[in-house]
């Protein structure tokens, strides 16, 4: 038997909720198989901070690195000051684990509604860089409250960062038929980081000589993903970029509670985390209300990430018909589950 040491991180709100129905979906998929599931759940959230002052401590940190991958729900919630799970949980996780691969397709699956009135053919993947940019916490305010406050998020890009995750990009264009990858900057602006990127996909073309590349400004980006979204295969961006970009990405192709995302260390030192793009929607949280499919993706993600991919397949598959099937029908977080679960069975 094969097992698969899974940390589970549910976090807050809608979180838990969907988290379940993901496992319940990850259980299926491996039924009558010879590989099991092993699901560790970690405290962690809004409550765990309340009870203790803890996001993450040291010791969370290295129980979480024995596992093979993370299933994460959602962080944040209001009752904890803003910023504060975001970045002592969430991207604590991201950068401690090296996940410098942050991978969130954008795909129109069949039977789903785009607000768009031509959506045409979508199927394209971001890479959104996932350790540096202005997400890396370097800053801090003078003068705080004054009206000479200075207030400063300096993004940081490094070679070394950049290179790595184009890197990652191209060898996803170059594995997928149309073979291009689109640059998205705003080097007119942004020139000493929009450079370092731009010279960096032109070096490392060179080792990806069938792949097609062009670049786009951040703002245009936003313009052809709303006018002509088939354009697009693989995108490479910076981790603030394609935070926003894959919010409009899921919103072209059926909402956020279709996104799938997987926040992958590519060199295998530390577990993959695997996590819907939606946040934790305090107010539907409780309710039943949330879709889970966007979790059902994203383990789906995690399961070809683990070399298993039939089981892959299976679920992806189960979505689809799902998709396909399910017009305006209402039904509740565990109502989806249950019935992607069955359709996983076969
Ligand atoms: C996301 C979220 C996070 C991000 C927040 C919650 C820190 O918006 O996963 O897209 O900005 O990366
Ligand atoms: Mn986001």
């Amino acid at each position: 038997t094969r097992t698969i040491n899974l940390a589970v991180v549910a976090g807050d709100g809608i979180g838990i909720e969907v988290v379940e129905q993901g496992l319940k979906v990850l259980e299926a998929a491996v039924a009558g198989s010879d590989v099991a599931v092993a699901p560790t759940s970690y405290d962690l959230g809004a409550q765990r901070w309340h009870a203790t002052g803890d996001t993450l401590t040291d010791a969370d940190l290295e129980a979480i690195r024995t596992h093979d991958a993370i299933l994460l729900g959602a962080i944040g919630d209001p009752s904890v000051p803003s910023g504060v799970l975001e970045r002592g949980l969430l991207l604590k996780l991201r950068f401690a684990l090296d996940h410098y691969v942050n991978l969130r397709p954008g795909k129109l699956y069949p039977g789903v509604t785009s607000p768009l009135a031509n959506p045409g053919e979508i199927d394209f993947v971001v890479v959104r860089e996932g350790t540096e940019g202005p997400y890396v916490g370097n800053g801090g305010s003078i003068r705080t409250g004054t009206p000479h406050e200075v207030a400063n998020e300096v993004s940081v890009n490094t070679a070394f960062g950049v290179e790595r995750v184009v890197r990652d990009a191209f060898a996803r264009a170059q594995a997928r038929p149309r073979q291009h990858l689109t640059l998205v900057h705003k080097h007119n602006v942004l020139v000493h980081a929009g450079h370092l990127w731009r010279r960096t996909v032109e070096a490392v073309n060179a080792d990806f000589p069938d792949v097609t590349t062009d670049y786009l400004h951040v703002d245009a980006a936003t313009i052809f993903l709303t006018t002509n979204p088939s354009r697009f295969d693989v995108i490479v961006t910076d981790n603030l970029f394609g935070d926003i970009l894959t919010d409009q990405a899921a919103a072209i192709t059926g909402g956020i509670g279709l996104a799938a995302s997987a926040n992958i260390n590519p060199d295998r030192t530390a577990p993959s985390m695997f996590e819907p793009v939606h946040g934790s929607a305090p107010d539907i949280a409780g309710q039943g209300k949330a879709d889970p499919t966007a979790t059902v993706l994203s383990v789906a993600m995690m399961l070809a990430h683990l070399g298993y991919d039939a089981e892959s397949a299976a679920v992806e598959a189960a979505v689809a018909a799902d998709l396909a099937e399910r017009g305006d029908r209402v039904r509740s977080t565990a109502e989806v589950g249950t019935e992607l679960a069955a359709r996983v069975r076969g």
